[in-house]
C-alpha cells in the first residue's frame, strides 16, 4: 500500500477541526467592514457626541439639512480607528509566542488552551451594550486578534505536520480557504437586513466566538502530531499510533525513518530561539524567503484592497459597492479552491510566480481605469474586471502558499520559531498597509496601485530567483536545497542521486 498517500476520516476531522481556527481569523478580519456606520453612532452615543437628528436639530435648522454623520466626529474617529488598529496589534504580540505554545503541551493542546480567548473576546463584544460599547469592542479586539496571531502559526503547524507528503500542498491551502470564507461569511451576515443592524450588530461581532466553541467540541477527537510527539518529545510509539490514526493501517517506516533522521539532526543543535534563529547563518537563505513570502503576500496591497473596497468600488463608478464587496469575497473563495487543486501538482513556485506576475499587470490596469474613467465611460469596467482578477490571481498562490511554506521551509528544530518570526511579519505588514494605506491613498490618488505594482514586481523577481519548489520533497530534501545555497537557490535537485550527491558535499 502506498504510504503517505492516503486521506483518512480522521485526517479529514483533525484538518477540518484545525482550520475552524483559520475561519475565525477570517471572519474577525471582514467583520468590521460592513457595519462600521452603524457601530460609529453606537460609540457617538456612549460617549455623549452624537445623539438622533430630532434632538439635534438646531432651531434655525431645517428638515433636509444634512447633519455630520456620527463618524465624523473626532473622539468618535479616534475609538473606531483603535478598533480597527488592536486586532492587529494583538495578533503582532502573539505571533511571537506561537512557538511556546506549540510546544507547550503540543498542537492540539495548543489550540484547545488558545480557544477561551476566542470566547472571551466573543463575549466581550456580543455583551458590549451591557456597558460602554466601545471600551467593550476595543477589548474585544484586542483579546481576540492576540488569538488570532496564535491561531494563524498554529493551524499551518499543525496541519503541516499531519499531512501527508504528496497533500501537503492541498491541506495546508485549507488555511487560507477557511480565512477567506470567514471573510466571506462575516460580509454577507454583515449586510444591514441580516445583522449589521442597530439592533443586532453585537451579535455579529460576538459570534466570531463561535467557531472555538466547535473546535473545543471537535479538538479532543484529534491525533497528536506525530512530528511532535517523535521529535519534540521522543515518544516513538506514540509517534506511530498517531500516524495509524492519521492514515490508516500502513508501513509507516518510511515516515518513521524519515522523523529518526530530523530528530537526530535535532538533537544535535540547542533548542532554536527566535533570537538564535535570527543571528543563524545556517538558516538565513530560509528565513529570508519566509519572511519575504510574508513581506509579499501583504504588500502586495490586498488588504488595501479589502479593507477599503466598498471606498474603491464606489470611485470606480459602481453603483452598489457593497454587493461589488461581496462578489469579490465569492471569487476570493472559488480561486482558493482552485490554488488547492492546483498546488500539489503545478508546485508552489510556479503559483506564487503566476499570482504575484499577474496581480502587477491588474495593478496597472486598475490604475489606467482609474485614470481615465472620466473621460470613457467604459473604463470603469476595466477597473472592475482589474480588482476581481487582482484577487483571483492573490487566491491561486501568494495568499494560500506563504502560510504554509514556511512550515516546509524548516526542519523541526527552527520550525516553531520561523513560524513565528514570518507570522509577526505579517501581522506587522498587515498593520502598516491598514493605517496607511488612506494617507498615501490620498498623496497619489489614481495612481496610488502604480506603488504596488512595482513592489510586484520586485517580488515576483525575488521569487523567481530565490525561492525554490518544495512540491512532493521531504522536510529534509527542502532543507538539502538550501545547504546547497550559496550556489543556485532557484533549482532544486531534480532526482534522489543529485540529492545523496548534495548531501555528501554538504556533510564534507
Ligand atoms: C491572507 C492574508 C490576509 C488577507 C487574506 C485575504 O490570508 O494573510 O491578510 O486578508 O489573505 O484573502
Amino acid at each position: 500500500m502506498d504510504s503517505g498517500k492516503q486521506l483518512t476520516g480522521t485526517l479529514a476531522i483533525a484538518v477540518f477541526t484545525a482550520a475552524l481556527g483559520s475561519l475565525q481569523y477570517g471572519y474577525s478580519l471582514g467583520v468590521i467592514n460592513a457595519p462600521q456606520k452603524v457601530i460609529e453612532k453606537h460609540y457617538g452615543h456612549s460617549l455623549g457626541v452624537w445623539s438622533e437628528r430630532t434632538t439635534v436639530l438646531s432651531e434655525n435648522s431645517t428638515e433636509d439639512e444634512e447633519l455630520p454623520e456620527a463618524g465624523q466626529h473626532p473622539a468618535v474617529v479616534m475609538y473606531w480607528s483603535l478598533s480597527v488598529a488592536i486586532f492587529s496589534i494583538g495578533g503582532m504580540l502573539s505571533s511571537f509566542l506561537v512557538g511556546f505554545v506549540g510546544d507547550l503541551k503540543g498542537r492540539v493542546k495548543g489550540m484547545l488552551m488558545i480557544n477561551f480567548l476566542a470566547v472571551v473576546a466573543g463575549l466581550l463584544m456580543g455583551l458590549c451594550k451591557m456597558w460602554k460599547p466601545h471600551i467593550m469592542v476595543i477589548s474585544g479586539r484586542a483579546v481576540m486578534g492576540f488569538y488570532c496571531g496564535l491561531t494563524s502559526g498554529l493551524v499551518p503547524m499543525y496541519i503541516g505536520e499531519i499531512a501527508p507528503k504528496a497533500y501537503r500542498g492541498a491541506l495546508g491551502t485549507l488555511h487560507q480557504l477557511a480565512i477567506v470564507t470567514g471573510i466571506l461569511i462575516s460580509q454577507v451576515i454583515g449586510l444591514d437586513f441580516i445583522l449589521g443592524n442597530d439592533g443586532m450588530w453585537p451579535l455579529l461581532l460576538g459570534l466570531s466566538g463561535a467557531p472555538a466553541v466547535l473546535q473545543t467540541i471537535l479538538l479532543p477527537l484529534c491525533p497528536e502530531s506525530p512530528r511532535y510527539l517523535y521529535i519534540v518529545l521522543g515518544k516513538e510509539q506514540e509517534a506511530r499510533n498517531s500516524l495509524y490514526r492519521l492514515r490508516g493501517p500502513y508501513d509507516a517506516t518510511a515516515d518513521v525513518e524519515e522523523m529518526r533522521r530530523e530528530k537526530e539532526e535535532a538533537d544535535k543543535e540547542a533548542r532554536i530561539s527566535i533570537l538564535s534563529l535570527i543571528r543563524s547563518s545556517v538558516y538565513r537563505q530560509q528565513l529570508i524567503v519566509a519572511l519575504m513570502m510574508h513581506f509579499s503576500q501583504q504588500f502586495s496591497g490586498i488588504n488595501a484592497i479589502f479593507y477599503y473596497s466598498t471606498s474603491i468600488f464606489a470611485r470606480a463608478g459602481v453603483g452598489q459597492p457593497v454587493y461589488a464587496t461581496i462578489g469579490m469575497g465569492a471569487i476570493n473563495t472559488v480561486f482558493t479552491m482552485v490554488s488547492v487543486a492546483l498546488v500539489d501538482k503545478t508546485g508552489r513556485r510556479t503559483l506564487i510566480l503566476a499570482g504575484l506576475g499577474g496581480m502587477c499587470f491588474c495593478a496597472v490596469a486598475m490604475t489606467v481605469g482609474l485614470r481615465f474613467q472620466n473621460d470613457y465611460s467604459w473604463m470603469s469596467y476595466v477597473s472592475m474586471s482589474a480588482i476581481f482578477l487582482f484577487v483571483s490571481f492573490f487566491e491561486i498562490g501568494p495568499g494560500p502558499i506563504p502560510w504554509f511554506i514556511v512550515a516546509e521551509l524548516f526542519s523541526q528544530g527552527p520550525r516553531p520559531a520561523a513560524i513565528a518570526l514570518a507570522g509577526c511579519c505579517n501581522w506587522t505588514s498587515n498593520f502598516i498597509i491598514g493605517m496607511t494605506f488612506p494617507y498615501i491613498q490620498g498623496l497619489l490618488d489614481v495612481y496610488v496601485f502604480i506603488l504596488f505594482a512595482g513592489l510586484l514586481l520586485c517580488f515576483t523577481v525575488f521569487t523567481y530567483l530565490r525561492v525554490p519548489e518544495t512540491k512532493g520533497k521531504t522536510f529534509e530534501e527542502i532543507a538539502a536545497v538550501f545547504q546547497k545555497g550559496k550556489k543556485k537557490l532557484a533549482e532544486a535537485p531534480k532526482d534522489h542521486a543529485e540529492l545523496e550527491q548534495l548531501k555528501t558535499s554538504t556533510d564534507a
